[in-house]
């Protein structure tokens, strides 16, 4: 493609007109913006993407265009609103555009959104004091990135370089993120295998929640003489489907790796900020990782960061010769940070985790007894607080009835690592008046696929 400069210019300011613009579109903006949209994302982001998402695109409306949103509803660009029960993968636990926290962004931006990378920046310091106070145990440093990735890449890192081992154990069906190191970890061929060879230490897998595997993989490394600098597990996994380990696991692998002077990561990324129903995935079972990474919510679903904490002791490396060990430029700036506070304050203020609890425990008893109903359709139903999962029994089924929730103005969709199953992860400040209108449609889709 030829260099266009002229029309970059003009596209841009046209575009520029839109953000700038309070009303909502009118229809002729609306159909233009939704035109546009398609031809976009079809001739310069991913034409298959417009595709592939079969909840939206086998209810015959893939071309819908978010615009705005507010707590569990948000509206595409012709003004239609949807019930939120995806909750952007996890990352809008304090629903569309939370007003404190846009208050607080649009402070901070009006102040300073990016920091000198050579004063201090007193917001870094303000999230990471939070941090150590919100996590379990002595967790007291923290480390921030934009990502769920990049929280986990930095984990490894600060667990090789405190250990000087280089194996990790860790779930089939885990998902830690996508990036090299993080993708290594993961527990399904699908992402991994096209990419070949990719982080050079030892990597075992064995099935979640199966504390004998852990404790026997363990065995056969110090027996073999491989150094395992970190086992590392999602508390709940996510992308599998909300997939609860049985009650001994977190405890039993607590245990054997402290027997092994193994490092235990806990992945929070998605678990984390309340969405099971405890503030900490690994607080259901009063376990105390020895580092632990938070991500998706705690930018309060107005802004990107992550964040990897973990003690003193094991943050030391990351300090001492060289604190400039492992950095990011953009990650964990003003902007973010002040997003972060944020959301923290509103998660504690509104005990979040306690509604998560609630209403995932009212949600959950009546998926139950729908799946009861329809044992042609479902499989199953996990999942604690609002981190659920619908296991039907086969992939097609599941797209049926995402497709037919989407028909009905509900957005869900399904998992990363799981074909046959759809995630029900609203925000936690969903109403119960929103569950029960889940609930009613969800039957009627029910219905009509039966
Ligand atoms: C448990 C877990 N870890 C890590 C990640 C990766 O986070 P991100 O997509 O922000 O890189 C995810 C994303 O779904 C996740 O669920």
């Amino acid at each position: 493609m030829p260099y266009d400069y002229e029309d970059a210019l003009d596209y841009s300011s046209r575009w520029l007109d839109v953000i700038h613009k309070n009303e909502f579109p009118g229809v002729d903006d609306a159909h233009r913006i939704i035109d546009e949209s398609k031809i976009n994302f079809a001739e310069h982001y991913n034409r298959n993407w417009l595709e592939y998402r079969k909840s939206v695109t086998e209810a015959g409306d893939w071309a819908a265009v978010e615009w705005s949103g507010a707590g569990a509803v948000f509206k595409d660009v012709l003004g239609r609103e949807y019930l939120d029960f995806l909750g952007g993968f996890g990352m809008m636990d304090l629903g569309w555009s939370h007003p404190d926290v846009v208050r607080t962004v649009k402070a901070q931006l009006d102040r300073s959104p990016m920091p000198s990378q050579e004063l201090l920046d007193p917001l870094r310091g303000v999230l990471a004091k939070l941090l150590a106070d919100i996590t379990p145990g002595d967790l007291k440093y923290s480390w921030f990135g934009a990502s769920g990735t990049e929280a986990n890449e930095a984990a490894i890192k600060i667990a090789k370089l405190y250990t000087g081992k280089t194996a990790f154990i860790v779930a089939v069906k885990a998902f830690h993120g996508k990036t090299m190191g993080s993708l290594s970890l993961m527990g399904k061929s699908d992402y991994r295998a096209p990419m070949g060879p990719m982080y050079a230490g030892q990597v075992y897998h064995v099935p979640f929640g199966d504390a004998d595997a852990v404790e026997k993989q363990l065995e056969i490394c110090d027996k073999v003489g491989i150094g395992v600098a970190a086992v590392m597990f999602e508390p709940i996994q996510g992308e599998s489907g909300a997939i609860v380990p049985p009650d001994d696991f977190w405890p039993r692998v607590r245990a054997v790796t402290k027997r092994h002077g193994v490092l235990l990561i806990a992945d929070e990324v998605q678990t984390g900020l309340g969405r099971t129903g405890k503030l900490w995935g690994v607080d259901h079972w009063d376990v105390t990782p020895d580092i632990l990474t938070v991500a998706k919510s705690l930018g309060g679903g107005v802004m990107p960061i992550s964040a990897v904490t973990t003690t003193e002791e094991i943050f030391h490396p990351m300090m001492y010769p060289n604190p400039f060990m492992h950095t990011t430029t953009t990650g964990g700036g003003a902007l973010a940070c002040s997003a972060a506070i944020s959301a923290i304050h509103v998660t504690l203020r509104e005990r979040l985790w306690e509604k998560a609890a609630e209403k995932g425990t009212y949600l959950i008893e009546k998926l139950n007894e729908l799946a009861l109903q329809y044992p042609q359709i479902y499989e199953k139903i996990t999942g604690k607080g609002l981190l659920i999962g619908m296991h039907f029994k086969d992939p097609e089924t599941g797209y049926k009835v995402a497709a037919g929730l989407f028909k009905r103005k509900i957005l869900v969709a399904g998992t990363l690592t799981s074909a046959q199953t759809i995630r029900v992860e609203p925000p936690l400040v969903v109403t119960r008046e929103q569950v029960d209108a889940f609930l009613e449609r969800l039957k009627d889709t029910l219905k009509e696929i039966k």
